[in-house]
């Protein structure tokens, strides 16, 4: 029987999540890749355990991961059954809808028959009751941002989610979302936006909205898949995301002009004590309007190793501008 350690909480950092009530891991768990039906269940299994041992407490799905899809939500539901279920009030767990997921016209995008449909699926597929938070996963520019948001608040008023949020909307749309679901009385908890050292666009703009509407973020792909570690320095290893047949990183993205930035960012990390992993995550981290950067992972280790990113998120404005310098040529 698994026991959870009881040192869990004395090394995490948690971050208040925009104006609420929720403190989110600064480090949390994505199971986008490597928790789904084609992969080894005790390794999915062993890296969520692990997750929770060291403080991590959110765990973020879509309907989609996999693959195939859904199958993610039903590994997550496999460890709640058998390891988490007397924890699920120390956890947030999260999922959302607005990609594609089933056939025909209502599997996708952002109607209100989609989300809500969706998260019926998702909960039976993880065994629960309720999401702590759903997301609308995308915009989708063709349903009223009323149907969409109307429907997420809805959903919180079903008990079947806790918390609402948004993910990939841009900066103006956000506000309109953030406008609409506070005039039905429900507030915008979080925005989930991609946000690396490859991958800026938060800066321009969603930062402010982020800080004026109160809503915390979680980032996502800090580590641009793998990219931003010392993973590819020498080639494309044959267990890496780069090389599945699955994975989302495709080797034309490893190119030779990544490579010779990834080369110096390297030798910062190295000046300053830790992995690239390590100072990559600092970085993201670095924003006061990021709660939590949300990490993928294939092996127990990788989750070690981004957590000790802790325990130097400082950076001088000295450091700021070279990496800066780096990603510029
Ligand atoms: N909202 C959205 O639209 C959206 C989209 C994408 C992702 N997400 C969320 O964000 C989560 C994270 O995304 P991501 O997996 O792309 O994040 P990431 O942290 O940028 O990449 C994770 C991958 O990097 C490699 N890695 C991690 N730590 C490492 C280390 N210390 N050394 C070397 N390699 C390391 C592993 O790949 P290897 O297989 O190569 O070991 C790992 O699977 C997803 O699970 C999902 O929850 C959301």
């Amino acid at each position: 029987m698994y026991l959870a350690d009881n040192n869990r909480y004395k090394n995490m950092r948690y971050n208040r999540c925009g104006r609420s009530g929720i403190m989110l891991p600064a480090i949390s768990l994505g199971l986008w890749h490597n928790f789904g039906g084609v992969d080894v269940l005790e390794n999915s299994r062993a890296m969520i355990r692990h997750a929770f041992d060291i403080g991590i407490t959110h765990f973020d799905l879509a309907n989609n991961y996999g693959p195939p899809y859904g199958s993610a939500e039903e590994t997550m539901g496999y460890v709640l059954r058998h390891d988490l279920s007397s924890y699920r009030d120390e956890l947030i767990i999260s999922s959302k809808a607005g990609y594609d997921m089933w056939p025909g016209p209502y599997g996708n995008w952002g109607s209100r028959k989609y989300l809500i449909a969706s998260l019926d699926q998702s909960l039976k597929r993880m065994g629960l009751e309720y999401v702590d938070i759903f997301y609308h996963h995308r915009p989708d520019p063709d349903t009223p941002l009323e149907e969409t948001m109307g429907a997420l608040h809805d959903i919180i008023k079903s008990g079947k989610a806790i918390y609402v949020g948004i993910s990939n909307y841009p900066a103006e749309l956000t506000k309109k979302a953030s406008e609409i679901l506070t005039s039905m009385g429900t507030h915008c908890l979080i925005h989930q936006p991609k946000y690396s050292m490859f991958e800026r666009w938060i800066e321009d703009g969603l930062l402010k909205v982020l800080r004026e509407e109160g809503i915390g973020s979680i980032v996502f792909s800090p580590l641009a898949q793998g990219l931003l570690t010392d993973k590819y320095l020498k080639g494309i290893p044959s267990d890496s995301r780069a090389a599945k047949p699955t994975g989302f990183l495709r080797p034309e993205q490893v190119t030779n002009e990544k490579i010779k930035k990834i080369s110096k960012l390297n030798n910062m990390a190295i000046d300053r004590g830790q992995t690239l992993a390590q100072m990559s995550l600092a970085w993201v981290l670095r924003h006061n309007e990021v709660s939590s950067a949300l990490i993928g992972a294939s092996k127990v280790e990788q989750i070690d190793d981004a957590v000790k990113a802790l325990n130097n998120l400082s950076f001088s404005q000295v450091e700021l501008k070279q990496i800066d310098d780096i990603l510029a040529v």
